[in-house]
């Protein structure tokens, strides 16, 4: 069973495989701020400071959000990132999730295949 260590709030807890990181948040009292829920407010952002490698992959709604510019730093949304089976530790920085709540979310164009 993976762990995920909150570092603001100094909690660990051990999750099942796949949870999400704002959802056991919320469930163990974390601390990770939180608004919508769905990739849009920013408020959730974390950087994880070990166990990059246990989270899934980048969703669109973070790439809108962070853009690279905060992806290359390393942060995350917790409302869309899940745990995959390692433990991970993350924290959250005031300054940062005021920065991500005021950016303006890139537009990602979406592939589109036409069919004939
Ligand atoms: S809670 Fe709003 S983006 Fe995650």
């Amino acid at each position: 069973m993976p762990k995920i260590r909150f570092i603001n709030s100094n909690k660990e807890f051990d999750v099942p495989n796949g949870s999400s990181i704002l959802r056991m948040s919320l469930r163990y009292d974390g601390e990770l701020p939180n608004r919508c829920g769905g990739g849009i407010c920013g408020s959730c952002v974390f950087k994880a400071e070990e166990g990059t490698e246990f989270l899934d992959n980048v969703k669109v709604q973070e790439r809108r959000k962070l853009g690279e510019e905060w992806l290359k730093k390393g942060y995350r949304l917790g409302c869309q990132t899940f745990v995959t089976d390692g433990d991970v530790a993350i924290s959250w920085d005031d300054e940062v999730t005021s920065q991500v709540k005021v950016r303006k979310p890139d537009k990602i164009q979406k592939e589109v295949t036409a069919s004939k």
